[in-house]
């Protein structure tokens, strides 16, 4: 199947669904805090997206084949859960890390961020992992270019995952985003540059890396969606919504909270 490009209209519109995903991650940045649990991280995120934002939470009874329908409207990831945690009972304490992964439709389209957060005063190691995987999320979306090709995003990622002693998730991957919440083309965030699809303007697809402190394998909990690490290891994942430009990218998952790409590499 090729990948369309998307329309200069098209475009408008995610655009606008990006802006509201990221900023369903403003809304809740001051709430993840110790004492608070993923459940009530949910029902806030939850009713900031149909209430005041007027968006469709995505993950909510998503259910792709061999997949029971999510249950929840945001995915929470604590620790050695390496992506798609259920929210529920679980009360967040100082020194967790947690990603929080939003997908908001808007008119018909979406726009799909995810971040890191910091509970209390994380351990040396989790912020160096932490920090890390954003900069690979950096990496991967500056070598996003029109003539380019989707290997170069996941050389860049593994190059500096692996510099680290760190490893890259193989079973997730990024993808295109539109209409549809996981489109082709799957983006690996590992592999040699030069190979795999040409990227072209207008292609819109999220990078979004999980890395790992230890080893890369995961298993799958019971409750059907939750990846966990299977050594136990520590796990941080950073996720954009990228557009193809004609000169280079446009991230459009961008919000006044989302943190910047990181200096050295805007200057590159
Ligand atoms: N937001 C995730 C992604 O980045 C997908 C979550 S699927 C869900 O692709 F059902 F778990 F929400
Ligand atoms: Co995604
Ligand atoms: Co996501």
């Amino acid at each position: 199947m090729p990948v369309v490009p998307k329309s200069a209209e098209e475009i408008e519109y995610m655009r606008h669904a990006g802006r509201l995903a990221a900023e369903v991650l403003d809304f809740v940045a001051p709430k993840v805090r110790a004492g608070m649990s993923t459940g009530e991280l949910d029902k806030l995120c939850h009713d900031y997206m149909v209430e005041i934002q007027g968006t469709v939470p995505a993950p909510l009874n998503y259910a792709p084949p061999g997949y029971k329908p999510f249950p929840k409207s945001i995915c929470t990831s604590v620790n050695h859960q390496v992506c798609h945690g259920i929210p529920g009972d679980r009360v967040l304490k100082a020194g967790d890390i947690v990603n929080i992964d939003i997908t908001v439709i808007k008119d018909g389209y979406h726009g799909d961020t995810s971040r890191m957060f910091f509970v209390g005063e994380p351990s040396i190691q989790a912020r160096r992992l932490v920090d890390a995987t954003f900069e690979c999320m950096w990496l991967g979306i500056a070598a996003v270019r029109p003539g380019g090709h989707l290997g170069d995003i996941g050389a860049a990622i593994q190059r500096r995952a692996e510099e680290h002693g760190y490893s890259v998730v193989r079973e997730f991957c990024g993808h295109g985003i539109g209409r549809k919440f996981h489109e082709e083309p799957q983006v690996l965030h590992y592999g040699k540059a030069g190979t795999g699809l040409r990227l072209e303007p207008g292609m819109i697809f999220t990078v979004e890396p999980m890395i790992n402190a230890g080893k890369p394998a995961i298993r799958e909990l019971a409750d059907g969606w939750t990846i966990v690490t299977k050594d136990h290891s520590l796990s941080a994942q950073w996720e954009h919504t990228v557009l193809v430009t004609e000169t280079g990218f446009e991230v459009l998952t961008r919000s006044a909270g989302a943190p910047p790409m990181p200096e050295h590499l805007a200057a590159a």
